[in-house]
């Protein structure tokens, strides 16, 4: 259900990033920047899209929003449709990020919407999940990732997905959850998704940087990286890239 590149590192700039440091960013990146193996993807905020998909591209880097409306076009004051995103050059979009869900208050109803409408238009969306700190340590976790995924339910056949699990605890804090937890939570989850019929690629998510990348990325059931704020600079997120491809090169 995933592209057919098994490992994706992704940069998620959140509202971060204005043109000029994107044209930085563009700049110090290598010249191929997604080595065999490895699908290198980035999510600026929407106003960069459409100045960075030529320049991405040429770098070899695929292109994906933060966030997307469900209705295809219409009166609603200040929201973009899945067919503005793929008209900025879009394959991705990131949906139900632990920030939209607390912040914003997005639910799963909104949420399973928004992924029928990004597959209408071809996107791929990528579906974050996560637990609080007072589930994990109540023992919750599994039931939470459980319901978090119940909106995959009669997903179509030829649907293109990826999930990416970020325990919320571990996003922006500098703490990472530990390659036990990540390696069993990961196989939860890729059971779960069998049992949905989704078998897709499941990244993990919550401070990656590039000393944690290759141990992180090195856990039984990891495909890849949704990163926050190692990805702002060119230089960090070549860095997790390049571990990324020696762990699946
Ligand atoms: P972080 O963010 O790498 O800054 O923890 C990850 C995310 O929220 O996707």
């Amino acid at each position: 259900m995933s592209g057919s590149v098994r490992c994706l590192i992704a940069g998620n700039w959140k509202m971060n990033g204005v043109l000029q440091e994107a044209i930085d960013f563009v700049g110090g990146l290598q010249e191929n920047a997604s080595p065999e193996h490895v699908e290198v993807a980035l999510m600026p905020p929407f106003t960069l899209l459409h100045t960075l998909n030529a320049r991405l591209a040429e770098k070899g880097v695929v292109m994906g929003a933060q966030n997307v409306y469900y209705e295809p076009k219409g009166a609603f004051t200040g929201s973009i449709s899945p067919m503005m995103l793929r008209d900025c050059g879009c394959h991705y979009v990131i949906l139900g990020h632990s920030e939209r869900r607390d912040v914003i208050g997005e639910n799963n109803e909104q949420l399973r919407k928004k992924l029928d409408a990004a597959w209408a238009a071809g996107l791929e969306p990528i579906l974050c999940i996560g637990e609080h700190l007072s589930e994990r340590e109540s023992g919750a976790t599994n039931a939470v990732l459980k319901s978090q995924l119940a909106i995959l339910d009669s997903v179509p056949g030829n649907a293109l997905l990826t999930v990416a699990y970020e325990p919320v605890w571990a996003i922006g804090t500098g703490k990472t959850a530990s390659p036990e937890q990540v390696t069993e939570t990961h196989a939860f989850i890729h059971d779960e998704l069998k049992r949905l019929g989704c078998d897709c690629r499941v990244l993990y998510g919550g401070s990656v940087n590039p000393s944690n990348a290759a141990e992180l990325m090195g856990c039984v059931g990891v495909e890849g990286a949704l990163v926050g704020g190692a990805s702002l600079k060119a230089v960090s997120f070549m860095a997790i890239v390049n571990a990324a491809a020696h762990e699946f090169g």
